[in-house]
């Protein structure tokens, strides 16, 4: 016997499919939001109409940057009961830089095979309105949902969730619920359905040298004067060690080791070494000693520079000595250390080993905090045991090294574990 809900969202696949692409086609970037801020707005208004259409009560939360959209199903008539469930996910996307390498539009998606490219298909409007979609289908067919569902998307998960950790607290009561439900990551493929039970924390800094008040000819006053861009250089070199151990002091304090079922569980991620680095396309793979590439990349914190700014960048050769140098850089962090402590200890060392021979400026920026729950909890089990069904496939449980900053408040605020159910392969190529 086929189940009517599926049956019914196999026949309104292809209407699903150019939902989707009317969703992506809005360009809702939230590190740009002057750029886009018809796109935002049209992305909030797009996911609130659609819940409203299929009879879901929706309300829109102003915030000082994108309204956050809330939508839930009605309570179960019969069962007032019923479990409650939150759905998160985010309707901004990350900037499309560099255009030039985008073979189609970004935000004209493109089908391709079983592909839909286009910014934001995968990370995350494509996940949460897969939700919305199979929630939609039981309220389409009059089939009382066996629990009640309210979904929350924001618009600043990409620039670090600040206005909803506000309303999550203003709120927290309205937004009560048994657990959250967010597919924002990966699964390794299609094979292996996963439960993620972890993920990174990330902050973000940004460091800049000052020298002279202007750049100067390198051969009239090089040599007798800092050259930034070099010190800046040694300064975030000094930081990290040539096999990728970080060297600020005290990083390493408050990071819980790994236990043998953790590792056993990693080493089921169907991924080799090889295949890593011919994916990625680098000459060899690096990090820490005494860990596998899968440990690396979900439970070990890295130190990172993400943009590195300084003197001449054009064309040819400019022979100065650069006015100032500043790179952005981000710490991904793992349970239990804390954005704030480890943005501190980060800054003294950066503080320590600075020459008096700049000026130091040290902004920060956004911090959310790593997530870890138990895989072998009830909910978990649970989750897994619905993957098993689901898939025909023995689930992983997995940490990844992705940052969700707001799912630790959804714990710390609302006192609700999230199940991480993820939609996204890992040759989506987000961000
Ligand atoms: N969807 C990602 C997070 C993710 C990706 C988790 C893959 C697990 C696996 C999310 O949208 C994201 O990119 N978050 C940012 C947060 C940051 C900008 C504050 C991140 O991790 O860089
Ligand atoms: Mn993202």
């Amino acid at each position: 016997m086929t189940d009517p809900i599926i049956e019914r969202l196999e026949a309104d696949h292809e209407a699903s499919i150019q939902r989707l692409v009317d969703y992506v086609s809005l360009p809702s970037v939230s590190a740009q939001p002057t750029r886009y801020a018809e796109g935002i707005e049209a992305s909030a208004n797009w996911i609130a109409d659609r819940c409203r259409e299929l009879g879901m009560s929706v309300t829109r939360h102003e915030t000082d940057g994108s309204p956050i959209i809330v939508a839930e199903t009605p309570v179960p008539e019969d069962n007032p009961n019923a479990p409650r469930f939150m759905v998160y996910g985010h309707y901004d996307v990350q900037p499309p830089e560099p255009f030039d390498l985008w073979k189609t539009e970004p935000f004209k998606p493109t089908r391709e095979g079983n592909s839909l490219i286009g910014r934001g298909a995968s990370d995350n409007k494509g996940q949460h309105l897969a939700h919305v979609e199979a929630v939609g289908a039981y309220l389409n067919a009059g089939i009382p949902l066996p629990c009640q569902v309210v979904f929350v998307i924001e618009g600043e998960e990409e620039v670090g969730s600040e206005a909803l950790g506000t309303f999550l607290e203003e709120q927290a009561e309205a937004l009560r619920c048994d657990a959250v439900i967010i597919s924002d990551n990966g699964i390794p493929s299609l094979d292996y359905p996963t439960l993620t039970y972890g993920l990174r924390g990330v902050a973000a800094m940004e460091v800049r040298l000052d020298g002279p008040n202007r750049d100067l000819h390198s051969g009239i006053f090089g040599g007798s004067i800092e050259n930034p861009a070099m010190a800046l250089c040694q300064l975030l070199g000094s930081l990290r060690d040539a096999d990728g151990t970080i060297l600020v002091e005290g990083f390493y304090d408050d990071v819980l080791p790994l236990t043998e079922f953790e590792r056993s569980q990693m080493a089921r991620w169907p991924e080799t070494d090889e295949g890593l680095q011919s994916a990625l396309g680098a000459p060899a793979l690096f990090g820490e000693p005494g860990f596998t590439s899968t440990e690396r990349r979900g439970a070990r914190p890295t130190l990172e520079i993400n943009g590195l700014t300084s003197g001449y960048q054009g064309e040819g050769s400019k022979t100065i000595v650069p006015a100032w140098a500043s790179a952005k850089i981000t710490t991904r962090l793992v349970p239990n250390q804390d954005p704030e402590v480890i943005l501190d200890r980060l800054e003294a060392a950066i503080r320590r080993r600075c020459p008096d021979s700049v000026r130091l400026t040290i902004e920060r920026g956004h911090a959310g905090e790593p997530y870890l729950t138990s895989p072998e909890a009830p909910l978990s089990m649970a989750a897994i045991e619905a993957l098993r069904n689901a898939f025909g496939k023995e689930p992983i449980a997995a940490r990844e090294g992705g940052s969700i900053p707001i799912v630790n408040a959804f714990k710390k605020t609302l006192g609700a574990d999230t199940l991480l159910l993820g939609l996204g392969l890992p040759d989506d190529n987000i961000h």
